[in-house]
């Protein structure tokens, strides 16, 4: 299964979402099966590191993402990814822009998608504060955990029998 998380500059929450779920995932019985990437529905910061604020907020929870790289969303993406995860609903309607007509079912809201009620959108924290980082991890760590759990419980995830 390869996953996507999408945001729209691709430097603080679809890294951070991207960090938090491969960190989720490498704990967890779906290790090595499931592909993860991040991009941005924007291509500002092609090329460039994630935010250094949303280094530090992942670093402070354990986990590195100062290696990964900004990449734009491109509509190849939807064919090579079985989900496209967005952020918040503009991401998605950007997304949706991109996508060929047979595979827009792979776009969604991260957080719905992944199973989690009390929120929809991972907020933008870009014009904020620490604060802002550790709420949006807060939420992306959320995903990351219902998802591994959903995922496990699914019968094409390798792990339980039909
Ligand atoms: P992200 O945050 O979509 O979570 O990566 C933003 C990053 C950059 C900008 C806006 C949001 N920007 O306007 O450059």
């Amino acid at each position: 299964m390869k996953l996507l998380v999408v945001c729209l500059g691709n430097i603080c929450r679809s890294p951070m979402g991207e960090g938090a779920l491969r960190a989720r995932i490498e704990r967890s019985p779906l290790a090595g099966r499931i592909e993860v990437d991040s991009a941005g529905t924007a291509g500002w910061h092609h090329g460039k590191p994630p935010d250094p604020r949303a280094v530090a907020c992942a670093r402070r929870h354990g986990v590195d993402i100062s290696g990964l790289r900004a990449r734009q969303l491109q509509p190849a993406d939807f064919l090579h990814f079985d989900h496209i995860l967005c952020a918040d609903p503009d991401n998605l309607d950007d997304a949706l822009a991109l996508a060929p007509p047979e595979a827009r079912a792979r776009a969604a809201l991260l957080l719905p998608w992944a199973g989690i009620t009390a929120a929809s959108v991972v907020p933008d924290p870009y014009y904020g504060d620490d604060t802002d980082f550790e709420h949006s991890w807060t939420l992306l760590e959320a995903a990351a955990e219902a998802a591994v759990q959903r995922l496990s419980a699914r019968p094409d995830s390798g792990i339980i029998g039909p």
